[in-house]
């Protein structure tokens, strides 16, 4: 069985989406609107965390309230664009470990070659969140996913902010064990491997690079 794809259609997020896929917004805008939906597909991610019973006093009484249960959980961004993923989820869930992943194309193989990786320790045991905004090809997504995995991984989320219907079906072939969340899965990608109707090159677009 494949694991759910969730495309969260809040109005919020369909808003601030709008907002980043608008070739005017300037960067300072772009990169904030993506901390701010970030969080808000974060918030749907975790959903399912388990929680267990902590007992606590209020001002009033004692009483046993829920807490997040387990080790930390990982946050690992596919490098570069997912940092901009990364800092949004970070805030709403500042006690997490951070991962980062590093891959190029191979002009010749057209294969990602991995460049960086540096893991938080026991992923076995940990909720990893894998973030990178762009779900294209799918190819460096899969490879990363394909890493975590060798590292020990079992428990792996995609969140990206953009899918293809390719990626998608990609990522879905290769890790039918990995849930993705998304604000959208647009119309396809055009023949450089972009997502249309999409935003651009994210990377570009919240560094301020061309
Ligand atoms: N990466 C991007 O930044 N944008 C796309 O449309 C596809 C991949």
């Amino acid at each position: 069985m494949t694991a759910p794809l969730t495309v969260v259609d809040h109005p919020l997020v369909q808003h601030k989406l709008t907002l980043m896929r608008a070739q005017d917004t300037p960067t300072a805008v772009f990169r904030q609107l993506l901390r701010e939906i970030s969080q808000l597909l974060a918030y749907e991610i975790t959903r399912d965390l388990p929680t267990e019973l902590r007992t606590i006093a209020t001002p009033m009484q004692d009483m046993d309230a829920p807490v997040l249960a387990g080790k930390k959980l990982a946050l690992v961004s596919i490098l570069r664009a997912g940092n901009g993923l990364l800092d949004g989820v970070l805030e709403l869930i500042p006690s997490a470990r951070v991962g980062f992943v590093g891959l190029y194309r191979d002009e010749e193989t057209l294969e990602p070659v991995q460049y960086y990786f540096k893991v938080p320790q026991s992923l076995e045991d940990r909720v990893v969140i894998a973030v990178d905004p762009m779900l294209a090809t799918g190819n460096s997504s899969v490879a990363a996913i394909d890493l975590l995995k060798k590292a020990g991984a079992r428990d792996v989320r995609f969140l990206c902010l953009l899918a293809a219907p390719e990626g998608v079906a990609r990522m879905q072939e290769a890790h039918p064990d990995v849930p993705i969340t998304t604000a959208s899965v647009d119309e396809k990608l055009n023949e450089h491997g972009y997502i249309v109707p999409g935003l651009g090159d994210a990377g570009d677009r919240m560094f301020g690079t061309k």
